[in-house]
C-alpha cells in the first residue's frame, strides 16, 4: 500500500566569518552551493561571528560585517523564510556545546590542523587559545544542529574530517547520539586560486589585487581580470598543475556560469588570453552585479535584516537546545528541576 508520507528532508549546515570583504572564492566554493541546495534540504546558514574573534577585530566593523554577511547570504538567493540564517552569537549553544567538545578532543589533533599553523605564522603577535580550539567550535556548529551535508570549499575539509572524528569518538561511548556529517564541494571551484599568484589560495586576506570581491565595484572587477596572472604559452588549456592561472580563470568561468570546463575550452578553441580573460569578465559581472543591487536594497533597510536575525536565531535555538539537553544528560550533567 502506498502511503502519503513526505520523506523527511535531511539537514544543511554552514558558516561564514565575517572578518572582510566576501570574495568570489566565498561565493563559488560555498555561497553558491547554499543556494543551489536550498529547495532540497532544512538548511542552517550562520554568520559565524564568534570564529571572527580569534583575530583581532574592530567591535564597530565587526557588527557592521555581520549584517552585510546576512544581506549577501539574501541578495545571493537564499530566501529567509525557507533557511535559518542567524548570527552565530546570538545562541548560546554553539559556546556551550563547544566547551563540552573540547573534553573529547586531544591537543595533537589540533595542533595538525593547516589552517592554525599558518594563522599563528600570519597572526605571531596574538596567538591565542581560541585560534587553537576554532575548530572545536566548528564542530559544535555542525553536530548541534545533527546536520547530515556540509557544503564548504576544500580548504575547510581537514576541520570536518576532525569534526566527523569527535562525533564518532563521542557516539563511541554514549551510543549513536550525533549524526556525523558528509562535506559537500562542488564539481569545480571547491578551491579558486589567488589571481596574482595562483598556486595559493584566493583570500581576503591577501592584498587586493589577489581577490575579487562580492561587492568590489565593475571597473576594480575589470582591472584585476585583466592583470591576473596567466603563463606564456598561450594556449588554453584546463592543467592546473601546469597552468594554474589559466586552470584558475577556467574554473571561475564553469562555476560561475553553470558550464562544464570542457565546453568553456572549446567555446574558446583558437583564442588568446585576450579572449579568456573577456569571458570570465562577462561572467563574474552577470553573476555578480544582480548580488550587489540586491545587496544595497538590503543593507538600506537594516530593520528588515535585523528581524530576520532575530527571527532566525529564535528558530536556530530552539533546535540547537534539544541537541544540547540530550547532550549534557548522556555527560551525566546535574538534572534540571
Ligand atoms: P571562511 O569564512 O574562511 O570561508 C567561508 C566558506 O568559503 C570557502 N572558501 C573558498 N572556497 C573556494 N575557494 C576559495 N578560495 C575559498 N575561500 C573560502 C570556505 O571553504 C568556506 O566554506 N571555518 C569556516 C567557517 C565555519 C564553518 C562552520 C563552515 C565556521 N563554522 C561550520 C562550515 C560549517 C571558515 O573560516 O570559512
Amino acid at each position: 500500500m502506498e502511503t502519503n508520507t513526505p520523506e523527511v528532508k535531511k539537514t544543511i549546515f554552514s558558516g561564514i566569518q565575517p572578518s572582510g570583504s566576501l570574495t568570489i572564492g566565498n561565493y563559488i566554493g560555498a555561497l553558491r552551493n547554499f543556494t543551489l541546495l536550498q529547495d532540497d534540504y532544512n538548511c542552517i546558514y550562520c554568520v559565524v561571528d564568534m570564529h571572527a574573534i580569534t583575530v583581532r577585530q574592530d567591535p564597530a566593523q565587526l557588527r557592521r560585517r555581520c549584517l552585510e554577511v546576512a544581506a549577501t547570504y539574501i541578495a545571493c538567493g537564499l530566501d529567509p523564510k525557507k533557511n535559518i540564517i542567524y548570527c552565530q552569537s546570538h545562541v548560546s549553544g554553539h559556546a556551550e556545546l563547544a566547551w563540552i567538545l573540547n573534553c573529547f578532543t586531544y591537543m595533537g589533533e589540533l595542533s595538525r590542523m593547516t589552517q592554525y599553523k599558518d594563522k599563528c605564522a600570519r597572526h605571531a603577535d596574538n596567538i591565542n587559545a581560541g585560534l587553537f580550539d576554532y575548530p572545536v567550535l566548528m564542530a559544535a556548529d555542525i553536530l548541534l544542529y545533527q546536520a547530515d551535508l556540509v557544503p564548504i570549499g576544500a580548504d575547510q575539509k581537514q576541520h570536518l574530517e576532525l569534526t566527523r572524528n569527535i562525533a564518532q569518538r563521542f557516539n563511541s561511548i554514549y551510543g549513536d547520539v550525533f549524526t556525523v556529517p558528509e562535506g559537500y564541494f562542488g564539481k569545480v571551484g571547491s578551491r579558486i586560486m589567488s589571481l596574482q599568484e595562483p598556486t595559493r589560495k584566493m583570500s581576503k586576506s591577501d592584498p587586493d589585487e589577489c581577490y575579487i570581491a562580492i561587492l568590489d565595484p565593475e571597473d576594480a572587477i575589470r582591472r584585476k581580470i585583466k592583470r591576473a596572472v596567466t603563463d606564456s604559452d598561450g594556449e588554453i588549456r584546463y592543467d592546473p598543475e601546469n597552468k594554474p592561472g589559466v586552470s584558475n580563470l577556467l574554473s571561475i568561468i564553469a562555476a560561475m556560469s553553470g558550464q562544464e570546463i570542457d565546453s568553456v575550452v572549446s567555446d574558446l578553441q583558437g583564442q588568446g588570453y585576450g579572449a579568456l580573460k573577456n569571458r570570465c569578465t562577462e561572467v563574474v559581472l552577470d553573476t555578480l552585479l544582480p548580488i550587489q543591487a540586491e545587496h544595497a536594497r538590503l543593507m538600506a533597510d537594516k530593520g528588515y535584516l535585523q528581524s530576520i536575525l532575530d527571527e532566525n536565531a529564535q528558530r536556530a535555538n530552539h533546535l540547537a537546545q534539544k541537541t544540547l539537553r540530550k547532550i549534557q544528560k548522556k555527560v551525566g550533567f546535574a538534572a534540571r528541576g
